[in-house]
């Protein structure tokens, strides 16, 4: 797959795309991220990207002529039938999650827009963007660090990006975990600051752990995300045994409230 990213300032990319665990997925281009800057579009001896918005007010708005022209040659590098999807990363979008990361994961890819300044003119979202995306509510200065977040979730889906074959699938949301939390992890010593590791962990019994960390992602779940608790019981992801476990929270006064 491949991601065309427009950026202003491509060299916040370099570091991110050399380290981590998702370093090899661009490397050998299975997730192939290409950097394109709408400055090297731009006319004029200042290169000019962006320009004071009509009306007034505060802030710079991103002018749709380099930003077409980029997209242009975006196009014609990719050279496809039908034009690939042009993301732009907005607070007005729905908020990023792992349903819209699975399906752009198992895609061809897309254009990765990144705003700066007070946005990008209007006119050029109504012409090209075909989808707006949003890491949350609050306001960042770019769309740098949404891209990166969309780009490090899609490469960590590609089958043998994760060293463990399959280890995303015990990952929070994951379908694999019935959209649930994942569980608390513990490593060594076995005993730190008086705290010890929950007996199930160290029991070795293969079942047992199993179990265990079921319920505590069950009742994490019913603690911090009881609609993704919902979700689950609704698309028929809760087991006999899983809801037992819930009536016993429920009874404790643990469960999540209806
Ligand atoms: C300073 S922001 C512009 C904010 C805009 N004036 C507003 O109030 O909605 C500059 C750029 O950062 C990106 N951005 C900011 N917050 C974001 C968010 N929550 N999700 C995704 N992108 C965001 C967008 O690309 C945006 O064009």
């Amino acid at each position: 797959m491949r991601f065309d990213v427009i950026t202003l300032f491509p060299e916040l990319f370099e570091p991110f795309l050399k380290v981590g665990v998702t370093r090899r997925a661009y490397e050998t281009r299975l997730v192939d991220v290409r950097l394109w800057n709408p400055r090297d579009f731009a006319e004029g001896n200042y290169r000019r990207v962006d320009d004071r918005p009509f009306g007034g007010g505060p802030g710079m708005v991103m002018l749709p002529e380099p930003l077409e022209r980029c997209l242009m040659a975006i196009r014609a590098d990719r050279a496809e039938a039908e034009a690939a999807p042009l993301l732009l990363f907005s607070p007005i979008g729905p908020r990023l999650d792992h349903p819209a990361v699975a399906q752009w994961s198992a895609g061809p890819g897309a254009v990765l827009l990144c705003g700066r300044y007070e946005g990008v003119d209007q006119r050029f979202i109504d012409r090209y963007v075909t989808h707006q995306i949003s890491l949350g509510d609050f306001v960042l200065s770019g769309g740098e660090v949404p891209a990166m977040a969309l780009l490090d979730a899609v490469a960590r889906l590609q089958p043998g990006v994760l060293g463990d074959e399959g280890s995303h699938q015990q990952d929070s949301f994951n379908p694999a975990l019935d959209g649930l939390l994942d569980c608390p992890h513990y490593t060594r010593p076995e005993v730190w600051r008086e705290a010890a590791v929950p007996a199930a962990l160290m029991s070795g019994h293969h079942a047992q752990i199993q179990v265990w960390r079921r319920q505590q992602s069950l009742a994490l779940t019913a603690q911090e995300r009881p609609e993704l608790l919902h979700q689950a019981r609704a698309a028929g992801r809760l087991s006999p045994s899983d809801e037992a476990f819930l009536d016993g929270l429920a009874a404790k006064g643990q469960g999540p409230q209806p």
